[in-house]
């Protein structure tokens, strides 16, 4: 099995925060070595990011976007993939988002992330805090991407 990362952004309630250790425990269950990074707390750097087989993307919903920390990480992605691609691309990768009860971030978060190889799974919703059958999908999108390794 291969290494996962969970790159997610998470800051007012831990919603997205819950979903990515869920992802995480499916992950593991099934063999991977996991990384979680919050984008709240830290920048990625991209020559770690290489190194990963898959990853997954979670953000809550701001303004029906993607949270500024996760966006950071994309324009830096970008950046770095004109210089170097290789490690950089053709990754699998699975999407999650939490929100208040509106906003549209799932479109804006499939398009982005479309960039970064080919989507395992459904992407994740959560209205809040998520519930057991959210966590229960994570945890099967962790698997998923263990498999995907
Ligand atoms: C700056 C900001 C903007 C937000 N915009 C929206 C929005 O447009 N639609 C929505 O449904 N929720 C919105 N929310 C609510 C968050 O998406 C929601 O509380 C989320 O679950 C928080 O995730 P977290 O606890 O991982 O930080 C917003 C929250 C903040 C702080």
């Amino acid at each position: 099995m291969g290494s996962i990362l969970i790159l997610y952004h998470s800051q007012e309630y831990g919603n997205t925060a819950a979903m990515a250790q869920a992802i995480g425990e499916g992950a593991r269950a099934a063999g991977a070595d996991v990384t979680l990074v919050n984008t709240n707390e830290q920048r990625l750097d991209l020559e770690q990011y290489r190194h990963f087989d898959a990853v997954a993307f979670g953000s809550p919903d701001y303004w029906s976007y993607i949270a500024g920390g996760l966006k950071v990480f994309i324009d830096d992605w970008y950046i770095a993939c004109k210089s170097n691609r290789r490690g950089l691309e053709n990754k699998p990768y699975g999407l999650f988002y939490s929100h208040g009860g509106g906003g549209d971030v799932r479109g804006p978060l499939e398009k982005l992330f479309s960039r970064m190889g080919w989507q395992v799974g459904e992407t994740i919703e959560s209205y809040g805090r998520p519930n057991n059958a959210v966590l229960e999908a994570c945890r099967e999108l962790g698997r998923q991407l263990a498999n995907a390794t």
